[in-house]
């Protein structure tokens, strides 16, 4: 009796022992891989590319420095976002992997790693470091630039500098889009960022053809401007993946499959330097959710009164659809969300009630990390939300906006990020006035 209970204490006092640990300890929540454990080597850089700056190739590719200026990726270490983020985060090294990948953005060198699990570099002074190229981030280098050579697609002849064909332009994204957290204390569905898995699991799905019959009309009312290449349609779609059998798997590793330079890099005809011949090239311009009218080509929305009356009340419906992105939408860090919001109006346009849906990946990080629930919105499958106005109400107009929201209000006040850009805007506002009799629309989708 005696050596019973000292065995149960034990091993309570153990589990409370490890549980509080998995509470204190530092959070890691992605696996640091070997696809970008170790800064891109630069040592072979040939003198035609300088010391590898934006500024350098926009010398002889002005049109493609241009765009790049305008994107995140040149932001990627200089982010206001993002440095808060990283330094309420214990300021990681290997956060700098990704949004400094290039030897030469590292203050300092990564020598190896303590750890199996690569959290413990081994660091040495890196005097070779250049503070200027650390702030381009995600520059020309970071996607172009192995071995001392430029990666491409074109396979030309006509460079100054040494060019390396690639098979399938996807192949780059893949470095930094896919980061993984497959380990034993993990629980998770998709990886922690994972758009890749998401678009895989979206082409082995098969959508419901009433739904997606039903989505295709009304992409053709709303006009919506998909503005890619592909995959605008589900055929389209499958065709272009699944070229083996229409199994609808995708052979691990292909990256063609994928589709993000189709859909984040448009396509358009010019020469890649002044007075150069003509070709078919991609805009440098990665728009996602930090552009309202990108997230705004993702999603089909309907807000409308439905047919009936029932009982005396007026039923609303707003149906939301990502009819424009592989993945789910949002993707990317689980912090990213939707907001829907059906309200009831009176005259003076104050709200008598509201109800509010969160489209969100919700994780518990601790003290293990499990996917708790995801409302995000797979390609093809539409949601709908119902507001009813019951007999007798005041409401003299009901209401539908739908908001994109890059992180919380609450988590921006815990890591502290003082914001002088929005963290959430609207992506879709529409008032239907209440009149006797017919219903009638008063507002068009997507205006301010
Ligand atoms: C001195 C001028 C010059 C500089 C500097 C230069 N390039 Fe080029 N680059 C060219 C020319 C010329 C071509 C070939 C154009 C053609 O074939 O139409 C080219 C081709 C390319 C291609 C296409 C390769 C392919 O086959 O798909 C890429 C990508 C590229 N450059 C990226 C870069 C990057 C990144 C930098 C900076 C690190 C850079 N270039 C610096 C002149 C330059
Ligand atoms: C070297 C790493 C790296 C590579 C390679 C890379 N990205 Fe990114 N990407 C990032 C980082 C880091 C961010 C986020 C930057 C930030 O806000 O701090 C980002 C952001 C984005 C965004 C989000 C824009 C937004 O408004 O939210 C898109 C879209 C994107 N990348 C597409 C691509 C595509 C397509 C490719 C392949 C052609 C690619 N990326 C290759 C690191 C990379
Ligand atoms: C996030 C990754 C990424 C970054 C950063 C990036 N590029 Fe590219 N770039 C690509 C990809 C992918 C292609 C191939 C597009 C295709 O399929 O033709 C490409 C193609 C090109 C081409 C050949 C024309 C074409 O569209 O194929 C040139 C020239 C070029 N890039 C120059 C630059 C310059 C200059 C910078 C920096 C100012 C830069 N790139 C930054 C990913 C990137
Ligand atoms: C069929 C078109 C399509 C394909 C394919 C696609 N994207 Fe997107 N992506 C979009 C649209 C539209 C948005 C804007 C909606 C949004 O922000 O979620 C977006 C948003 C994003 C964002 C911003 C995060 C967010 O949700 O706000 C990232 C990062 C991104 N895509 C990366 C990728 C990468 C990496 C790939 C390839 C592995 C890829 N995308 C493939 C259409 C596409
Ligand atoms: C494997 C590559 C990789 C690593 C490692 C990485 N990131 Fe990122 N990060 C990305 C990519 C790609 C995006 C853009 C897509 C998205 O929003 O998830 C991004 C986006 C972000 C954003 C959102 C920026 C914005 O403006 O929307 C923050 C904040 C961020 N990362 C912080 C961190 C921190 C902190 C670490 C280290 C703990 C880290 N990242 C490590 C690739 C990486």
């Amino acid at each position: 009796m005696k050596r019973k209970s000292v065995i149960l204490l034990t091993l309570a006092i153990v589990l409370i022992g490890f549980l509080a640990w998995r509470f204190i300890r530092p959070m890691n929540i992605f696996v640091v891989d070997d696809r970008f454990a170790w800064p891109i080597d630069t040592s072979q850089t040939p003198p035609v590319l300088g010391k590898l700056g934006a500024t350098e190739c926009a010398a002889c590719h002005q049109d493609f420095y241009e765009e790049w200026q305008t994107t995140i990726h040149a932001q990627a270490w200089t982010d206001p976002y993002f440095q808060t983020d990283w330094q309420f985060d214990d300021a990681q090294h290997s956060c700098r992997l990704c949004h400094t990948p290039l030897d030469r953005q590292l203050p300092r060198k990564v020598l190896g790693y303590r750890d199996k699990d690569k959290w413990d570099p081994v660091l040495a002074d890196n005097p070779g470091f250049d503070p200027k190229l650390q702030h381009e981030g995600v520059t020309c280098a970071a996607c172009h630039y192995r071995e001392g050579k430029i990666v491409g697609v074109l396979g030309t002849r006509d460079a100054p500098h040494p060019v390396q064909q690639l098979q399938d332009p996807n192949q780059v994204c893949v470095r930094c889009h896919v980061v993984e957290g497959d380990r034993w204390d993990t629980f998770f569905r998709f990886p922690p960022c994972g758009t890749v898995a998401e678009i895989e699991s979206s082409l082995a799905a098969t959508p419901d053809k009433q739904d997606i019959a039903y989505l295709l009309k009304l992409m053709e009312e709303n006009e919506t401007d998909v503005g890619i290449d592909a995959g605008s349609a589900p055929e389209t779609l499958r065709q272009t993946l699944a070229p083996a059998g229409n199994s609808g798997e995708i052979i691990a590793g292909d990256t063609r499959a994928l589709g993000c330079v189709q859909c984040h890099m448009p396509m358009v005809m010019r020469p890649l330097v002044a007075g150069g011949v003509e070709r078919m090239t991609r805009r440098h311009l990665w728009r996602g959710g930090h552009d309202p009218d990108m997230v705004r080509k993702a999603l089909t929305i309907e807000f409308i009164e439905a047919e009936q009356i029932e009982n005396n009340q007026r039923r609303f419906r707003l149906t939301l659809a990502n009819t424009g992105a592989a993945h789910y939408v949002p993707t990317g860090t689980p912090d990213r969300h939707l907001t829907v919001h059906l309200r009831l109006l009176d005259g003076q346009g104050r709200v008598l009630d509201e109800q509010t849906h969160t489209i969100k990946r919700t994780v518990m990080w601790r003290p293990f990390i499990v996917d708790l629930w995801d409302t995000r919105l797979p390609r093809w499958q539409p949601r709908h939300y119902e507001l009813i106005v019951a007999d007798g109400s005041e409401t003299v107009k009901v209401e539908a906006e739908v908001r994109y929201h890059l992180l919380a209000e609450a988590r921006r006040q815990r890591i502290g990020y003082d914001n002088e850009t929005p963290i959430n805007y609207m992506v879709f506002n529409k008032q239907i006035p209440l009149r006797a009799g017919i219903p009638h629309d008063i507002q068009g989708a997507g205006d301010d």
